[in-house]
């Protein structure tokens, strides 16, 4: 299984705070933003992966990540030189996925619950055509809404619709068989322009082929769409982080607890923020 990271997009709803700089490289609490999909990734397993960017945001993430040797994963780039939607991933991955299945997260997208681990894993386990995944929310038609029949089964998912069929959004978390790219390459620009991810999973769903899971209320799933919705990421992260004591989505500790890099690399990549408090983090987690 590949994975992808889409970091794209020209961010304008929080300009001019995301003017200079990627929106995804802006901090939430203590991290960029990139750590948070970046640490699903690794949490599933996946451990190639390809981060696509803006053109403007390119060296920056490459700053950032390198090539992933430092965390024991492979991390290549590609650029997304206009946002020509969601779906138009697979169209730019083709060669770097080959004959593999795939994981795409959206770069603005933060998961964190109880034995996530264990639930990406039986997902790539158990795939059988596409996984999404369906969350609770108060305001659906802001996002991708997926409609159940009584027994739970899918059966239709729209796309922003001003009369939503239920209460669940699709979130940012896709994970397809190899077929993604064909379908993907089938897509028509939807009103706005895109190739939409919606599209994509209509085609699955047709298909007989769509899993959507649910993330219950013991999950988060934040929105960092807003200033006031990534203020409020940034809130829950430290209240989370303070209460505990712990890091939530740090690349290095995840790499080390997947058992993707030993200890002493971990005390390496400590030194590199001596004498900060995310340093002295990691030189805890490797004592
Ligand atoms: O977050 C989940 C939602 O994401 C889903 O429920 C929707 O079905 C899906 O369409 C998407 O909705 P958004 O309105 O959040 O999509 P947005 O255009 O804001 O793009 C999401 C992220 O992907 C954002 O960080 C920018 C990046 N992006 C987007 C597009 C369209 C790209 O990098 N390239 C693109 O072409």
């Amino acid at each position: 299984m590949k994975g992808i990271i889409l970091a794209g997009g020209a961010g304008t709803r929080l300009y001019p705070a995301s003017l200079p700089i990627s929106k995804i490289l802006l901090p939430v609490y203590d991290k960029p933003m990139i750590y948070y999909p970046l640490t699903t990734l690794l949490l599933a397993g996946v451990k190639e992966i390809l981060i696509i960017t803006n053109p403007d945001d390119y060296d920056n993430f490459r700053k950032l990540l390198g090539d992933g040797s430092q965390i024991g994963v492979k991390i290549e780039y590609a650029i997304q030189f206009v946002p020509r939607g969601i779906a138009e991933s697979f169209i730019i991955g083709e060669e770097f996925i080959e004959d593999e299945s795939v994981a795409l997260i959206l770069g603005d997208n933060i998961f964190h619950g109880p034995e996530f681990s264990t639930k990406l894993q039986n997902v790539i386990k158990n795939l059988n055509g596409a996984t999404v995944f369906g969350y609770m929310v108060k305001d659906p038609q802001r996002f991708g809404v997926v409609e159940f029949d009584k027994n739970k089964k899918a059966i239709s998912i729209e796309e922003k619709p001003q009369n939503p069929k239920s209460k669940y959004a699709v979130t940012g978390l896709y994970f397809y068989d190899n077929n993604v790219v064909r379908y993907a390459k089938e897509l028509h620009p939807s009103k706005r322009g895109e190739l939409e991810i919606t599209d994509l999973n209509n085609i699955y769903l047709k298909k007989g082929s769509l899993n959507v899971e649910i993330l219950d209320r013991g999950f988060a799933w934040l929105d960092t769409g807003t200033h006031q919705s990534l203020l409020q990421a940034s809130n829950f992260i430290q209240s989370m982080e303070l209460n505990t004591g712990t890091k939530i989505a740090s690349i290095e500790e995840t790499a080390y607890k997947m058992g993707y890099i030993n200890k002493d690399q971990l005390l390496d990549l400590s030194k590199k923020y001596d004498k900060n408090e995310y340093g002295e983090y990691l030189k805890s987690i490797a004592d």
